[in-house]
């Protein structure tokens, strides 16, 4: 089957290894009823391999894994990491000689962006399942290899979606498969990100573009997979323009970090992270090692990513999808808006404002010619959104889901990632980027 535009949605499928990726929950499942547990293994103790995929496993699937080892390329990270999580396993800073040594047959990758490729790689030759958070990649080269690497090894990769696993987002695929507003032409779609959570990204590693990508990749990527899954179709060619507006080279000041910043009282982006034990530990009594600046200055010179970026995708059903996200907002959160043929799903979910009010997500069918209906939303449990409970539990106890909530695998992760790479590309070369273009499928 050709969805058009060169793209086969079915060849990818098949050369990507995408009938495979099932295989993994149960394979969980199917150990712990033997009494058998998994080995398990992760790379990159920062905060998400602790707070999502360390600490949490073993609090509630003890049963069905152990954990073998803990890889960290932070020496001091690694050991705080370990015991943040509360296992005893050994720890290493270099991949190949934990593969090795401990000897996981799953292994979860939460290292910066652009290393998820080499780890990936890695486990793989060695017959080694990768559960590897988003992005996947953060270039095509990087698709390419990850691609190839998993259709030759015979093992899995899951990317883990966990934004596709909010129920307020299930419900969404609910209304569209539905056909209550029938066939969906246009997709209004706006990320807000705030002046805390926002500014945050270019404190970090993610503002420099050779780690995450831009935001283009490594937030992008969350958003349309979600679009993806949505309208159960793949980008096709993307227009887009981003630039760098507020933090960067366009600050008033600047200096390396907050702690000792002669500027502090009078820069809104002040943060302290010296309030948190917890980061204190993970970071700053871990830069000796590597050097690090868990609070860096959000106007360094060195910031290389758009703040603000538009993007149009054409996607392989006839859908166009305007798209933007912004990044010193009041508000963190979206609006997203479906347009069809005999009405619109309009959706208004603001997790945080800067002034005291709740988090009411607000979900609209508007028929034409006809009435509005609100649907009512379940309270979101957990972190974002309630989706990294049912992600986790979907991985390791393989629970029933209706067919559209299977893992989301490769062929998911390359999708994703590839939207946001055309779009940098578009942004970069001042023309449409044909997703065809960038890996050959
Ligand atoms: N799905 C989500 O909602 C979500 C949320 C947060 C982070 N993430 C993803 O999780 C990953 C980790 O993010 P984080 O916030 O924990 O970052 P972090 O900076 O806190 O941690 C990353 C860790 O990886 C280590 N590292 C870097 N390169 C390495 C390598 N080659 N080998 C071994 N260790 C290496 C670093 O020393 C650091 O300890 C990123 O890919 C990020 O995109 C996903």
């Amino acid at each position: 089957m050709n969805d058009g535009d060169g793209v086969t949605r079915r060849g990818f499928v098949g050369t990507a290894g995408g009938a495979a990726l099932l295989a993994l929950a149960p394979r969980v499942v199917r150990a712990a009823a033997t009494g058998g547990r998994r080995r398990y293994a992760i790379v990159g103790t920062g905060v998400r391999g602790i707070g999502m995929w360390g600490a949490p496993l073993v609090a509630r699937y003890a049963d069905v894994l152990e954990f073998v080892g803990l890889c960290d390329v932070n020496p001091l990270r690694v050991e705080v990491g370990r015991r943040a999580i509360g296992v005893e396993c050994p720890t290493f800073t270099n991949l190949e000689e934990m593969l090795d040594r401990a000897k996981p047959d799953l292994l979860t990758v939460t290292t910066v962006d652009a290393t998820h490729v080499d780890c990936i790689e890695e486990a793989l030759a060695r017959g080694v399942d990768v559960l590897t958070e988003k992005p996947m990649v953060t270039d095509e080269e990087q698709c390419r290899r990850v691609l190839a690497a998993e259709r030759g090894s015979g093992r899995n990769i899951v990317v883990t979606f966990n934004y596709r696993y909010a129920p307020k987002h299930q419900k969404i695929k609910e209304i569209l498969l539905s056909g209550e507003i029938g066939t969906v032409t246009s997709v209004d779609f706006s990320w807000y990100l705030d002046v805390h959570h926002g500014a945050d990204y270019f404190r970090r590693w993610h503002r420099l573009r050779e780690r995450s990508g831009s935001l283009w990749v490594h937030k992008a990527t969350h958003h349309f997979d979600l679009v993806n899954w949505w309208l159960d179709a793949d980008p096709v060619e993307v227009s887009a323009l981003g630039s760098l507006r507020h933090y960067g080279s366009r600050g008033p000041f600047r200096h390396s970090n907050c702690r000792p910043c002669p500027h502090k009282e009078r820069c809104a982006f002040h943060w302290d992270i010296t309030k948190s034990p917890e980061l204190v530990s993970l970071y700053v009594d871990c830069e000796k090692a590597d050097g690090y600046l868990r609070d860096g200055c959000v106007f360094r010179e060195d910031v290389n990513i758009p703040d603000t970026m538009n993007a149009i995708v054409r996607y392989s059903n006839g859908v166009s999808m305007s798209y933007s996200v912004n990044t010193f907002m009041p508000i963190e959160g979206y609006r997203v808006a479906f347009n069809g043929t005999k009405g619109r799903l309009e959706i208004r979910d603001y997790e945080r404002q800067s002034w005291d009010v709740p988090a009411e997500p607000e979900m609209f069918v508007m028929a034409n010619f006809g009435e509005r209906r609100k649907v009512e939303l379940e309270e979101a449990k957990g972190g974002h959104g309630g989706g990294d409970d049912v992600l986790r539990d979907l991985v390791f106890r393989g629970i029933d889901v209706p067919d559209y909530m299977r893992l989301p695998g490769s062929r998911a992760g390359a999708m994703s990632c590839l939207t946001g790479i055309a779009a940098r590309k578009s942004m970069d070369e001042a023309r449409p980027v044909r997703i065809a273009e960038l890996v050959e499928v």
